[in-house]
């Protein structure tokens, strides 16, 4: 296992500079080279399964439960684990219906420990820290990331430090890293102020935890390892996850390039990306079939988890959309609203950023981006408890639109109600 630059044209091996970010060559992010596996696909997908029933702890988790594509090797004992990982994939009922699908599931990623997917790559991040040592990390967040890290932080015995934009981070959140005794810095401005500040103030001593640390990603890879593993191995046409700092774009592509190169699927599903139109500068430069980001200064929406303006892993996340030949689009604050009154209708619910996922198969259903007959999962990042404040003000008025979308494109309206 070694560091490398994660732009193949550079792919500069990076040598004794373990907590490096960015590439000394090119400036491009860094991502973890593992080696190949020794077992056979089908031995190994056998086994994995065959871990559900052991009493390892490393077995109970999600995420661990796949090290053979995990960094390591760590001991049983230093590995960090709440039992993250082993969320449902939920078919979608009446939701399907509305937004002119017949086999669409919602893998909930929000059901992990701390509400939130970040705790995939959190689990390996702290572990890694603890292996090295750390004594204290850090991290800029719009909520979710910070209660995470501080959730493992707590467990590992390490302190936490977030830095957060004022005032812009719901309630639920920051008392989950007040929960789990982080120390918070709020900082004036948006999250990537925020993120600006506490790489500035990152000295030798303080392991830095934002999805640009590469442990972290090999960590979220995993969802897309259970997902597979829960459809028996025969991927969909389509997973569908919104998009702000666009970490976990770069995870999923990660994890599909890797099942693909070692022979686990054939068929590589296409990557759907989904912001938020007050935060879309992927979304802008897609349009525009642009190859540079231009970042936005004040980022608006009130799906807060992604208001986001430069997202750091965009390089990443255009090599995942590529290599799935993918698609990106972008959703109004009320289709958002509306996509997440219909997924709390189904029962299941989710944070505000997560319904960017229904609200832009919609949208693109509506479109004819996609045929009904495609099968589709969408990845729900944040439990629907995340943003109360938001469920007060929004939700209580938001009329749900009857039927389905009534574009010329659509080959049949299917009825939800
Ligand atoms: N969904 C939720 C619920 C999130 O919290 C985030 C990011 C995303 C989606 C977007 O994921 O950044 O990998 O593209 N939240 C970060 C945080 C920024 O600080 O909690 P991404």
């Amino acid at each position: 296992m070694y560091l490398r630059c994660s732009n193949p044209d550079c792919a500069a091996r990076v040598e004794g500079q373990d907590r490096a970010l960015q590439c000394p060559r090119c400036g491009d992010l860094l991502e973890l080279a593992l080696g190949v596996p020794l077992l056979d696909p089908e031995v190994l997908k056998r086994m994995w399964l065959e871990r559900r029933c052991s009493f390892d702890p490393r077995d109970g988790s999600g995420v661990w439960r796949f090290r053979e594509f995990l960094p390591g090797p760590y001991a049983p004992d230093e590995v960090v684990t709440l039992g993250e990982g082993n969320v449902p994939l939920v078919p979608a009922g009446k939701t399907a219906a509305w937004c002119g699908l017949k086999a669409l599931g919602f893998k909930h990623l929000g059901w992990n420990p701390t509400g939130c997917f970040k705790d995939l790559g959190m689990t390996v991040g702290i572990t890694d820290a603890k292996h090295r040592g750390a004594r204290e990390v850090a991290c800029a967040s719009t909520g979710n990331t910070a209660a995470s890290m501080a959730a493992y932080a707590a467990r590992a015995g390490i302190k936490a430090r977030v830095y957060l934009p004022a005032g812009a981070v719901s309630t639920n959140k920051l008392a989950q890293s007040l929960d789990y005794g982080a120390e918070i810095e709020e900082v004036e401005g948006n999250f990537d102020r925020a993120l600006q500040v506490v790489l500035a103030s990152a000295g030798p001593e303080l392991y830095f935890l934002n999805s640009i640390n590469p442990y972290r990603i090999e960590g979220q890879k995993t969802a897309i390892f259970s997902l597979l593993e829960q459809l028996q191995w025969r991927p969909p046409d389509y997973i569908v996850l919104p998009g702000g700092n666009l970490g976990n774009t770069a995870a999923f592509g990660k994890a599909l390039a890797e099942l693909k190169a070692n022979g686990f699927i054939e068929k590589v599903p296409r990557l759907i990306v989904i912001q938020a139109e007050g935060a879309n500068p992927l979304a802008r430069a897609w349009k525009a079939k642009s190859e540079e980001l231009q970042p936005m200064a004040e980022p608006e929406t009130e799906a807060t988890a992604i208001r986001i303006g430069s997202p750091r892993s965009w390089n990443k996340a255009l090599r995942a959309l590529r290599f799935t030949d993918g698609m990106v689009a972008d959703v109004s604050d009320e289709e958002i609203s509306e996509a997440k009154a219909m997924i709390g209708r189904d029962g299941i619910g989710c944070e505000p950023a997560s319904a960017t996922t229904l609200a832009g198969l919609r949208k693109l259903r509506c479109r004819g981006a996609l045929g009904s007959d495609a099968t589709v999962v969408a990845m729900l990042t944040g439990h629907a408890l995340k943003d109360t404040d938001y469920i007060a003000r929004r939700q209580a008025t938001v009329q749900v639109a009857a039927g389905v979308c009534v574009a010329p494109r659509m080959e049949r309206a299917v009825q939800w109600k």
